[in-house]
């Protein structure tokens, strides 16, 4: 079982968010996903001139890590310059659940990125649906 370093987590998205591409909203994310092999695999969001397109940090983040072969993954941790830390969107939630979901799940403030909250992608996104291929 790998440790989980949720300040260490949390510094990886803070770094991640400076790749953020969010010229619209401004509002740059990242996010840092730790595999059960002690990997972190990191996104931010990117958003298009054709707004329904954009993808949030979460979603990058489990994407780049699915298409490099990662699996098992332990946790998750996202940062923006929010009050509390961001909450994940309803898509992301929903991916999580699917690929992700024994992940804790760790937000912060980049303006104060010790005070994290965790939770669970249970208790994010109860009776999800699921299905097993
Ligand atoms: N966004 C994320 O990347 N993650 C979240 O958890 C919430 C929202 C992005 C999407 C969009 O680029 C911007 O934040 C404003 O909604």
């Amino acid at each position: 079982m790998v440790a989980i370093n949720k300040q260490e987590l949390v510094r990886a998205a803070a770094r991640a968010r400076e790749g953020a591409v969010a010229p619209y909203s401004k509002f740059k994310v990242g996010a840092a996903l730790l595999t059960q092999t002690g990997e972190i695999v990191c996104g931010a969001n990117v958003e298009s001139a054709s707004y329904g397109l954009t993808c949030c940090a979460e979603r990058v983040a489990l994407f780049n890590a699915l298409t490099s072969g990662k699996r098992n993954f332990v946790a998750m941790a996202v940062v923006a310059r929010t009050a509390g830390g961001p909450m994940p969107c309803g898509a992301c939630r929903q991916l999580l659940a699917e690929y992700a979901s024994k992940a804790k799940v760790f937000v912060a403030d980049s303006r104060a990125p010790s005070a994290i909250k965790v939770f669970s992608v249970r208790k994010l996104l109860p009776a999800a649906f699921v299905r097993k291929p």
